[in-house]
Formats: structure tokens, C-alpha cells, sequence
């Protein structure tokens, strides 16, 4: 094993690191907005049975394909099959990471003005303030710059360390803001359309955005956790790793919901108001409660936090990459991926409103993506249909080309009793999966 390459130093820590990266924006300000525009509770129950019957057993085998190659997803499928065209799959990885970084990271900034708004105590303009490119750039950039920071230090000293401040602090975090939310009036109207489910509401396009939704969540797709995979030790438990990962990031997608939908319903809001949801309907409530800025700007720290820790993952695909297969010194390549991932994202953070052209660009119909705006058809891009390429190949490349069988061995390795389950895991690797992601691609693409 090449020890530049770096490892997790404990087992907690790299939970703390996927679960870090699971964990993020796409649980608590995208997951609140897609339940309610999907019906609620009916859409959490479909949600969880697609993060435990698909996203984990192919989380599973993204691990395994990391840690048996200890490679980037490139070299992890050139290792084992040398010169085939599969290696287009890690590729893909790899520009989608810088792809997702370069919007995702735009989001995240905004999070950090709301911190500040939340202090002085001054909750609206967010439609004004996003088209400002004098505020907006320097934040995007700062996120950036916060991302490559952690990443620079490495594997160990880096993402892992950080991971295991800033996960158990986001945590506390969202408890007292749960605490806060479910003490206003009208939380148990808000609790109720959460947790009661509807299952009238369940159509077709309900079950296809709870398995987007499970797999954009779960980091899947692009080989985050092929690389993640990649600095586990050889005696490390796959299995129950994974199955904590998942654990975590559901019951935290599910917590915030507790948070948005009391807060919803307490202010007479919509819970179907889509993605402005976090940024203008809860400032607006925090500010109109005693205190309420206070745990607003907790609200928004531990918002940023977990954007943090995902935006560390994204980038460290990329990085991997170079490393691995160029040999370059980790600091440099972390500024220069970085770099090119902030020009790449420049078009994103004038979209809002700062640039007429790049806010109406509109690339993909308006059946398929909402906003007409360049952030809007980057998510698309690579966030629908990037991910959801990138999760068919990769799992058709380790069930049938690797075989299940070489990752079921590759498993079983610190996690015997995976031999109960190797069966149907490999069914749902080499047929299952594939299939129903295609499914979810062809309607993403509007072709079905
Ligand atoms: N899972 C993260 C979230 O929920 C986002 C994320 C980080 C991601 N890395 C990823 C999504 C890799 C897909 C693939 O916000």
C-alpha cells in the first residue's frame, strides 16, 4: 500500500467522515422541501425503505471497490481492469465532484451571510441579496477556500479530525433548535402533516424523488465512497460502517423536518414553497420569536457545518485522483482543483439575479428543470442526471465486471456475517440497482 496515499486513523473517524459527507444541505434544506412538496410523512416512509433496500447495498459495494484498489475511482477501476473503457465511470466521478462542488458551494455561502443576517438581526432581502455579486462572491469564495483548507491537511488530519469537531457540534446544535421549534405554537399541526403519512399523495414521480433524493443524500454515484472506501484498513467492518452512515443521515434529514415543518406552520406558511423554504421562511420566523435569532444563527452555523463536511468530500474526489495518478504533492493540487472548481462556479453565483444572462440560460426545457437560472441546470446536470449515470455504471461495473463475488469476498473481510446476506446483495447489485436507477434516469430525462 502506498502510506502517502493517507488512512483513517479509527473507525469512529471515518464514520464521522461519511457521515459528514452524507450529511449536508441535501438533508436539511433539500430533504424538508422535496417531503413537502411530496406529500410528507407517505414520502419519508418510501424514503427511508430506498436509503436501507438500495442506497445502502450500494454503498456497500463502493466501499468495497475503494478499499480492495485503495485507488481514486479512476485507478480503483483501471486496477481492476486495466485499459477498459470503463474507466469512463471514475472519470465521470470526478468531474461530477468538481460539478456538484461548483453550485453546491455557491448554496453554502449563503449560509454564511445568514449567519450574519441573523446577528444583526435582519432577516429578509435574500432575493436582493443573492443578485448582489459584491456580497455573493466573496462567500462563495470563502467556502471554498474553508473546503480546500480542510482538505489540504489530508486525509487523517484533515477531513477526519475536522469531521470529529464538527459533526458532534452540528449535532447539539440541531437538538436545541428542535427543542426550540417544537415549543412554538402550531408544532403539532406541523408534526402531524410531517409524520402522518398520506399515502393518497403517493404517485409515481413521489416514489422516483425519494430515491433521487436517497442517493444525492447518501454521496452515492460519483465514487465518494469508492475514495472514502479507499483509507479503510483491511479489518475494517464495511458493513456496519455503512450501516451507521446511513442511520445518521436519515435520522438527521428526518430531524430537520422537525425544525422547517413547526416553523412552517407556526408562521401560516406553505410547506410546499420549495426551495426558498430555509432561506426566507425561517429567517422570517426566528426573527419574529423572543431569542429566536439566537438559535437562528446556531440554525445557520450548523447549516454551514454540514455543508463543510460535504463540500470536503466532493472536492476530495477530485484530489484523490491527482494524487494517485500524477503523483502530485497534496497542497497543490488541492488550490488548483479548487481553483478550477471557483471559476467553474462563477456563471452559478451570478445566476441569482447578478448577471440577466446567466440567471435566464436557460440550457434544459422547462419540463425538466424549474428555474430557467445557470445554478438550476448545473444541479440538474450533475446532481439528477450526472449521479444517477454515474451510480448505473459503477454498480454494473463491480456486479458484473469485478463480480459481486470478488466484492462479497472484499466484504466479508472484517465483516463475516456478510456471507448471510452475499446472495441477495448480489442480486440487488447486478440487477436491482441498475435497473431502477435507469428507471429513475429515463424519467428525470422525460423520456418515460
Ligand atoms: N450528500 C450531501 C448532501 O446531502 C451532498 C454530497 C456530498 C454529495 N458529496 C456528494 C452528493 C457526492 C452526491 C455525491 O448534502
Amino acid at each position: 500500500m502506498d502510506v502517502n496515499r493517507g488512512q483513517w486513523n479509527s473507525k469512529i473517524g471515518f464514520i464521522m467522515a461519511a457521515a459528514g459527507s452524507a450529511i449536508g444541505l441535501g438533508n436539511i434544506w433539500r430533504f424538508p422541501y422535496v417531503a413537502g412538496e411530496n406529500g410528507g410523512a407517505a414520502f419519508v416512509l418510501i424514503y427511508v425503505v430506498f436509503v436501507f433496500a438500495i442506497g445502502l447495498p450500494y454503498m456497500f459495494a463502493e466501499l468495497s471497490l475503494g478499499r480492495a484498489t485503495q485507488k481514486n475511482p479512476v485507478g480503483a477501476i483501471h486496477a481492476i481492469l486495466p485499459g477498459s473503457v470503463w474507466k469512463v465511470a471514475g472519470y465521470l466521478g470526478v468531474f461530477i465532484g468538481i460539478g456538484i462542488l461548483s453550485f453546491y458551494a455557491v448554496i453554502a455561502g449563503w449560509t454564511l451571510l445568514y449567519i450574519y443576517k441573523m446577528i444583526v438581526g435582519d432577516p429578509g432581502g435574500f432575493g436582493e441579496l443573492i443578485a448582489e455579486p459584491a456580497i455573493v462572491v466573496p462567500l462563495f469564495a470563502i467556502f471554498i477556500a474553508l473546503t480546500a483548507f480542510v482538505v489540504h491537511k489530508g486525509v487523517a488530519e484533515g477531513i477526519e479530525k475536522w469531521s470529529k469537531i464538527l459533526m458532534p457540534v452540528f449535532f447539539i446544535m440541531l437538538l436545541g433548535t428542535i427543542i426550540f421549534a417544537l415549543t412554538l405554537d402550531g408544532a403539532s399541526k406541523g408534526l402531524t402533516f410531517y409524520l402522518h403519512p398520506d399515502f393518497s399523495k403517493i404517485t409515481w414521480s413521489v416514489v422516483l424523488a425519494a430515491l433521487g433524493q436517497a442517493f444525492f443524500s447518501l454521496s452515492l454515484g460519483m465514487g465518494t465512497m469508492i475514495t472514502y472506501g479507499s483509507y479503510l484498513s483491511k479489518d475494517d467492518n464495511i458493513v456496519t460502517s455503512g450501516i451507521s452512515v446511513a442511520i445518521f443521515d436519515t435520522v438527521i434529514a428526518i430531524m430537520a423536518g422537525l425544525i422547517i415543518f413547526p416553523a412552517l406552520f407556526a408562521m401560516g406558511e406553505d410547506p410546499s414553497s420549495g426551495p426558498l423554504l430555509v432561506f426566507v421562511v425561517l429567517p422570517k420566523l426566528f426573527a419574529a420569536m423572543p431569542g429566536g435569532l439566537i438559535v437562528g444563527a446556531i440554525f445557520f452555523i450548523l447549516l454551514s457545518v454540514a455543508a463543510l463536511t460535504s463540500t470536503i468530500s466532493l472536492l476530495e474526489v477530485p484530489v484523490s485522483y491527482v494524487i494517485d495518478e500524477f503523483k502530485m504533492s497534496r497542497p497543490k493540487v488541492v488550490w488548483i482543483v479548487a481553483l478550477i472548481s471557483f471559476l467553474m462556479g462563477i456563471p452559478s453565483v451570478l445566476s441569482q439575479g447578478a448577471s440577466h444572462f446567466y440567471s435566464t440560460l436557460r440550457i434544459f426545457p422547462q419540463s425538466l428543470v424549474d428555474g430557467p437560472d445557470f445554478l438550476s441546470q448545473m444541479s440538474f446536470f450533475f446532481g439528477d442526471i450526472g449521479l444517477a449515470v454515474g451510480a448505473v455504471l459503477l454498480s454494473l461495473f463491480i456486479g458484473w465486471k469485478w463480480t459481486t463475488a470478488k466484492a462479497s469476498v472484499e466484504i466479508e473481510n472484517g465483516a463475516p456475517g456478510f456471507v448471510k446476506i452475499k446472495g441477495i446483495w448480489g442480486i440487488l447489485v447486478k440487477f436491482v440497482i441498475p435497473l431502477v436507477i435507469f428507471i429513475v434516469l429515463l424519467t428525470t430525462l422525460g423520456i418515460v
